[in-house]
């Protein structure tokens, strides 16, 4: 089988894995293996969005090594873990309104130095922002109907002028009453409106049913 390592990102097959920060350590009862002298964590894409745009043709990761992250919709934190593999050096920022799915969260930051958890609203950001200060990239899994709003106003609020995002629409929250391709569509012109460009669009389908995946970059 073919193997193909970079930056930390091992692919075999259509597999993925990510390098793992705590050797040893599972966080979801993920696969862990050896690839030469690192140890490796299966990325499972019916568990993670992000891993699911790449598996499904995505040729990169949709950031260049940002050095602060913002990300809205921790939930226990299985696609967290992985950048937190990926972005040793970085600093994580994650919103997460659930008291009860926060206190997984917060474990994993207490293993994890590069992980700050905020229990918090994402539709309040301005209730966080002095604490999570300027990032360069906002990765937003949020089932809202509102998801573009809140990206915005995050955006607005913590994003550096020439920083870049990635919205993982859930377009059955948006609304049930129009096709999938009517909200993107109209999610797609209120983003552009506002001065973003979609510079990819994927479906997540089979492994996240109703969901697309837009990363944005400010024009
Ligand atoms: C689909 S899950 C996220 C899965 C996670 N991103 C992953 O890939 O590991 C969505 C999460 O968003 C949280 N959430 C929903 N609305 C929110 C809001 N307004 N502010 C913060 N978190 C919210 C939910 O509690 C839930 O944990």
């Amino acid at each position: 089988m073919s193997a193909f390592e970079r930056d930390g990102l091992l692919q075999r097959g259509r597999e993925l894995y990510t390098r793992n920060l705590r050797p040893g350590e599972r966080v979801y009862g993920e696969e862990l293996v050896r690839e030469g002298s690192d140890e490796f964590r299966r990325w499972d894409p019916w568990r993670s969005k992000l891993a699911a745009y790449l598996t499904n043709g995505a040729s990169r990761l949709p950031f260049d090594h940002p050095r602060r992250v913002l990300y809205l919709g921790a939930a226990h934190g299985t696609t967290l873990s992985h950048l937190s593999d990926l972005l040793p050096d970085s600093e994580l920022f994650a919103i997460e309104k659930s008291a009860s799915t926060f206190g997984t969260l917060l474990g994993l930051s207490r293993r994890r130095a590069n992980l700050f958890p905020i229990l918090a609203d994402a539709q309040l950001p301005e209730r966080y922002a002095a604490d999570v200060g300027p990032v360069d990239f906002l990765y937003q899994d949020l089932a809202q109907r509102n998801q573009a709003e809140v990206f915005l106003e995050n955006a607005s609020s913590c994003l550096v002028r020439d920083g870049s995002g990635m919205l993982m629409l859930k377009v059955r929250s948006v609304t049930q009453r129009k096709p999938t391709a009517a909200v993107v569509a109209d999610t797609r012109e209120l983003l552009t409106r506002q001065g973003w460009s979609v510079v990819d669009q994927r479906a997540l389908g089979p492994f996240s049913r109703d969901h697309v995946a837009l990363v944005l970059r400010r024009t």
